[in-house]
């Protein structure tokens, strides 16, 4: 992840909030590419979602909503997580993500480092002489009071003794990490800060109060929404007599929603105040289980279609016991982020669950009227619910790649040509020759009325086209002296196109520029390359 991070922002597509402040932990600003990126995932999640199908529309509801809202949804009640906090530093975990922070942690790594070494001396040198455990992890009870009897007694329980080690503790090496840290540890739960005991875990809202008005005592109490999907059930019906629509169909919306997450983290992957990308598809009663696997079909196909490769994402049932409170069955899609696999999507059978509470709770029937039976029900809900800056992440983090390029580290992004913030990037071959630079000005100009495309000539050729490999730009359009002519020679009204992915070149004629580029952006380069001839490579 730190190369990720450090390209974004390097390179402007994401810069961390309020820098110049020290830092907002869970909040991130999209640069120049990086909102050409996502605005890219979003419009293309729009079109194929809504734009290119018949049974859906869109909408745009308000982030704030009435509170009452909040309390038909279930969110005021349970919308929580459990958390657990450090008496000694101070710091809090959400309880579920201690153990993975813990094994990120210096001094975890640092003590299994030892352990793993599998001579005691090592990790008995790590929590006294080296000093290492007492800088890392000053309160981890093996730390201050290295106890080696305790450690002793659970490696005999666990691992019967043949004979003794030159410490008389056989096979703790191969203990589990999880049981050795038990051991090290006196608890599971130790913090991945200091090594301090944690408090046992205790529910922790993540709904963000606000108060609308001008005076915060008497101002509307409500809440910044923590999911856009309920915008869309309140709306069921106004959206359903404005569009006429028949079951069944579905309600679109791309929008912020706010959760004052306990550990945000991993770059963009969990923070404060997100984008999603939603719809809740209502159908039937009795077609929800079928809607249901179309759906979670439909959208397992949709990353691998820009550019995901497929080993990289996979599905992942919920338990009964993991399922939301409205959910009678969720699939998850997960990426294979560089923290390991991750949620990228959910998609949810909500039942009517949504649409029952909304008309108990505002007294507002919320039904569809069945012209076949003739009678009035409430549908079922599914609900594929993506992120729009995880799934920005997961392209970025897939189309990432390094490759040695006659000697010298190449860094690339490989993005589909639809996500890629520039498309082309127009480059004089010298910029001193006023007639190559007003050609590639004006070549640039013609090109932007159909694509994003950029005029560059800040550095030598090779290290312009360096530059675009490492913001994704599909393309690269070289004018050169060929191309305007000069005394030598006439004008060949010719430029060079340069495929990123492949670093093949081909020369194609000004003519012909605009349709040439139509289809080496629809992937058609192999195409394009053998019909023109490949000039360099
Ligand atoms: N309406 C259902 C719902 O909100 P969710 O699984 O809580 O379900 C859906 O969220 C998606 O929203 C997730 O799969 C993820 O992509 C994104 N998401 C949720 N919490 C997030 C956070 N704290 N930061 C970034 N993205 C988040």
């Amino acid at each position: 992840m730190d190369k990720i991070v450090s390209l974004s922002k390097r390179r402007g597509f994401i810069f961390q909030s309020s820098e110049i402040y020290g830092g907002l932990g869970s909040a991130w600003d999209y640069g120049p590419l990086g909102v050409e990126l996502k605005n890219n995932v979003k419009r293309l999640w729009w079109r194929d979602n809504v734009q290119l199908r018949d049974d859906m529309v869109g909408l745009d509801a308000a982030i704030t909503m009435h509170p009452r809202v909040w309390e038909a949804s279930g969110h005021v009640a349970s919308f929580s997580d459990p958390f657990t906090g450090c008496p000694n530093c101070g710091r809090h975990y959400r309880a579920d993500h201690v153990e993975e922070a813990r094994r990120n942690s210096k001094w975890w790594q640092s003590l299994k480092e030892a352990k793993d070494t599998g001579r005691w001396a090592e990790v008995e040198r790590w929590a006294k002489s080296d000093k290492a455990g007492k800088k890392l992890a000053p309160n981890l009870a093996f730390v201050r009071n290295p106890d080696f009897g305790k450690i002793r007694a659970v490696g005999d329980n666990l691992t019967p003794v043949s004979g003794p080690t030159a410490y008389g503790m056989p096979n703790l090496a191969s203990l589990p990490d999880e049981m050795f840290l038990d051991v090290v540890a006196d608890s599971k739960l130790v913090c991945p800060n200091c090594g301090g005991k944690l408090s046992d875990p205790k529910p922790a809202s993540l709904m963000l109060k606000i108060a609308l008005g001008p005076v915060e005592e008497t101002g509307t109490r409500t809440y910044l929404r923590p999911e856009t999907a309920q915008g869309i059930f309140v709306n069921f019906d106004n959206v359903l007599q404005a569009s006429r629509k028949k079951l069944p169909f579905g309600i679109a919306q791309i929008g912020k929603a706010f959760r004052n997450e306990i550990t945000p983290g991993n770059f963009t992957f969990r923070t404060r105040e997100f984008e999603q990308m939603e719809i809740e598809f209502f159908v039937l009663p009795g077609t929800d289980e079928e809607w249901h696997q179309k759906w979670i079909d439909e959208r397992f196909a949709w990353y691998p279609r820009y550019g995901i490769r497929k080993e990289n994402i996979r599905l992942r049932e919920h338990e009964k016991d993991e399922l939301a409170h409205y959910a009678k069955r969720t699939a998850d899609i997960e990426y294979l982020f560089p923290m390991g696999w991750s949620e990228l999507e959910g998609i949810a059978n909500r039942t009517d669950y949504d649409l029952k509470q909304h008309a108990e709770y505002s007294g507002k029937a919320l039904e569809y009227f069945d012209e076949e039976t003739k009678q009035k029900i409430i549908p079922y809900v599914i609900e594929p619910s993506a992120g729009a800056d995880r799934s920005t992440l997961a392209f970025l983090v897939d189309a990432y790649h390094e490759e040695e390029v006659r000697g010298e580290k190449r860094v690339v992004l490989k993005l589909h040509p639809e996500l890629a913030p520039i498309k082309i990037a127009v480059l004089p071959l010298l910029k001193k020759n006023d007639q190559i630079v007003k050609t590639a000005k004006k070549l640039t100009a013609d090109l932007r009325k159909r694509w994003y495309a950029v005029y560059d000539d800040t550095a030598s050729i090779g290290r312009l086209y360096r530059r675009q490999d490492e913001v994704g730009t599909p393309f690269c359009v070289t004018v050169d002296v060929q191309t305007v002519g000069d005394e030598k020679a006439p004008a060949d009204d010719k430029v060079t196109i340069r495929d990123r992915n492949t670093m093949e070149q081909v020369r194609v004629s000004l003519a012909t520029l605009e349709s040439t580029m139509q289809k080496v952006m629809d992937g058609k380069w192999a195409e394009v390359a053998q019909e023109h001839g490949i000039v360099r490579a």
